[in-house]
């Protein structure tokens, strides 16, 4: 199947797209449903129809485009990733995957490839969980690991509901019929930056990803009590952020105690109340982003975190109220899939290895639907979520081919 990328075209495209953006160039700040999420949701939609594909939007705002098959009672193939960028970010994260994906079919469109299962774009609602608090929104809605109940809780940061931002976005339809049905893909194949430093060092071109970590968030909230941070005496306070602090470090030592590398334990965030440089912290909130390969030893990492919160609470005399947002499980990828990008590397004679994902990503919950498998790509210095985040034309070239291979495979 002769499929060439338009590689100039797609690097064209993301430059575009990381042009819908919060933060100046090169950093990308894109939060989902912002006016420019929703520029780039409208550029992409732009392109998808250029494409020839059938295009549906759900309640919470995935996006799927289909280039119908001949044979409408199989099950379709599908690919894809998210658009949404954390702040402060590159411009490859999660897009490789969307406009990577588009034109992986735009070059089988182009060499003439008629598939027989349809094969569906998807680009998912808040992978990231910058807004919400919860990442991969709406693949966790896709695949019932989140309840329409569970996502109709959800408030952002400034206590506005999920509902009412879809509603002022112009999504307007029922959260209970986002679920797809088991078996709903022949097979999910999503492409994306390798996010670490492994392909680049091994100087191997592109990772066929075996499992996905096993991912983890806490919202942690402290309680102390505030007042003049000249007139309350030291042996009097129950400073919040102090507390806050303590439990950050424990939440570091809890990592490193497992002495494994596949153990990471991440406070991102630290809020404080009421953020005045002479004013002593009454309340601080933590999120804390634990993972692990090992479901076993991930859980007892979140059992550690909550001793040291006890054990803070008590010292300092602070309340510490603990919230799990999220304890996910490991994914493994389907033998079909990882069979198929093997088979499509050696027909394209690029060399490859088989990997683990420590990051999470939408093919975590489309693994609990469809058979699922992920290609990765190098990014120089293994860097991600910050602005200097780069994946090589020639990189990305190879990974677009390897997916369009699989794609037809899978869609013969
Ligand atoms: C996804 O962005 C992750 O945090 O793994
Ligand atoms: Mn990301
Ligand atoms: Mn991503």
């Amino acid at each position: 199947m002769q499929s060439t990328p338009d590689l100039s075209r797609l690097l064209n495209e993301l430059e575009t797209l990381a042009s819908f953006s919060d933060a100046p160039a090169p950093a990308v700040t894109r939060v989902v449903f912002s006016a420019q999420d929703l520029a780039a949701r409208a550029y992409l939609h732009r392109l998808f129809s250029e494409a020839a594909l059938e295009l549906r939007t759900d309640a919470v705002g995935n996006t799927f485009a289909r280039w119908v098959g001949g044979d409408s009672s199989l099950a379709p193939v599908a690919t894809g990733s998210h658009t949404d960028a954390v702040p402060h970010a590159g411009r490859y994260d999660g897009t490789i995957g969307v406009l990577g994906g588009l034109e992986a079919i735009r070059a089988l469109q182009r060499g003439g490839f008629r598939p027989r299962r349809s094969i569906e774009l998807l680009v998912f609602t808040s992978e990231e969980p910058t807004r919400f608090g919860i990442g991969c929104l709406g693949s966790r809605l896709i695949s019932g690991a989140l309840s329409p109940e569970g996502a109709r809780r959800l408030k952002d940061r400034d206590g506005k509901s999920l509902e009412e931002i879809l509603r002022q976005a112009g999504f307007d339809k029922s959260l209970e019929d986002v679920r797809l049905a088991d078996k709903f893909y022949h097979g999910f194949v999503e492409l994306h930056i390798e996010q670490g430093p492994l392909l680049e060092r091994k100087g191997i071109p592109v990772g066929i990803v075996t499992a996905i970590a096993a991912p983890a968030t806490l919202r942690v909230r402290i309680e102390g009590s505030g007042g003049h941070a000249g007139a309350v005496l030291m042996p009097e306070r129950r400073d919040a952020f102090v507390a806050a602090a303590e439990i950050a470090l424990a939440v570091e030592s809890a990592a490193k105690a497992t002495r494994s590398a596949d153990s990471v334990a991440t406070t991102g965030v630290c809020n404080v109340f009421p953020g005045a440089v002479n004013s002593i912290p009454s309340r601080a909130v933590l999120e804390i982003d634990v993972r692990d390969i090992d479901l076993a030893r991930r859980d007892a990492m979140l059992s550690a975190i909550r001793a040291a919160c006890g054990a803070t609470a008590a010292k300092r005399q602070v309340a510490v109220e603990i919230e799990l947002i999220n304890a996910d499980a490991p994914a493994q990828a389907s033998p079909l899939i990882t069979q198929t990008l093997s088979a499509s590397c050696r027909a394209l004679g690029i060399e490859f290895m088989p990997m683990v994902s420590r990051a999470y990503h939408d093919s975590l919950f489309l693994s609990r639907i469809a058979p699922t498998g992920m290609i990765f790509i190098p990014c120089r210095n293994g860097v991600s979520h910050r602005p200097d985040e780069y994946a090589s034309p020639a990189d990305i070239n190879r990974g677009v081919q390897v997916l369009a291979s699989a794609l037809a495979q899978l869609a013969q």
